[in-house]
């Protein structure tokens, strides 16, 4: 029996919460159940991947970071057998842009074995400056994800040759090293919840004030979870990000479907 399966990698919630909104108008109009795959928990713990089939249809929704895939997501996305699975691509973003991030995700889940038959960008909160997208995804987002949902079904009835047309560069922006890692602060009580939800083992949980800078990837997850807020981007850092985040996030930036083959 065919399979709707949601993959999602969502340190902070700004994901899911995208994917929360848009899978159930997807797999709603296909009258599927969806089966639900948190990539950041096989991130962390490792664990089983899905067997695919080329009946199933997979809902695969990343956030970007820097314009690219966050790499923890890349290495798990890469060990997939697609089988000829069909895969709705979704990016979200936190108001600035996704730069290479679907072109990478294409090219990934392509490479996997999967039939890419759309793509979705759509904004959700900026998660290191939670000013930027404020309140997203929001109404208006959910009548736009309904539009695309609708366009997703069509297409998923199509025979689907060629590769799917996504925006991005090849070869993808360049990957820096990570600037705005998050420390614990003079609040931390040392409870280590940081340390065990850091999806890549970068908080030592017997000195969970401190962090492994080669490890981190910036994803915020710690100071998402942190229960009294003691974990953060140090101040000089968002000092010196602010004033660039707040040229490149206004504005209320679009949600965007592909669907558009190259043949
Ligand atoms: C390290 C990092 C890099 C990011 N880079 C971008 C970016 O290039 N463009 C953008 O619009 N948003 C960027 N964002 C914002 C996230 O894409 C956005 O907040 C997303 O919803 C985060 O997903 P999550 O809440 O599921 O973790 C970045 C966030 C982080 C933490």
């Amino acid at each position: 029996m065919s399979k709707f399966y949601e993959l999602y990698f969502s340190p902070t919630g700004g994901t899911l919460a995208s994917v929360k909104m848009f899978g159930p108008k997807i797999f709603g109009i296909l009258g599927m159940e969806p089966v639900p795959v948190n990539l950041r928990t096989l991130v962390r713990d490792g664990g089983e991947l899905p067997a695919f089939s080329a009946e199933d249809i997979c809902l695969v929704s990343v956030p970007s970071f820097a314009g690219r895939v966050p790499l923890p997501a890349v290495n798990l996305l890469q060990q997939l057998k697609g089988n000829g699975a069909r895969a709705i691509l979704h990016v979200v973003y936190g108001n600035r842009a996704i730069d290479d991030t679907l072109l990478e995700l294409r090219d990934i889940m392509d490479g996997a074995g999967f039939v890419c038959a759309a793509a979705a960008e759509t904004v959700a909160e900026h998660s290191m400056f939670r000013q930027f997208g404020a309140g997203r995804p929001d109404a208006e987002d959910e009548a736009e994800m309904q539009e695309f949902a609708v366009k997703i079904a069509e297409v998923l009835q199509a025979e689907l040759s060629g590769s799917l047309k996504v925006p991005g560069n090849n070869p993808y922006r360049e990957r820096k090293p990570v600037s705005a890692i998050p420390e614990g602060g003079a609040d931390c009580s040392g409870c280590g919840a940081c340390a065990a939800e850091c999806p890549v083992h970068a908080i030592p949980a017997e000195n969970p004030k401190s962090v492994n800078r080669d490890l981190c990837f910036g994803c915020m997850r710690c100071v998402s979870v942190c229960p009294v807020s003691a974990r953060a981007i140090p101040d000089a850092v968002r000092e010196k990000m602010l004033p660039i985040m707040s040229q490149v996030c206004s504005g209320r930036k679009e949600n965007r479907l592909y669907v558009e083959r190259n043949h």
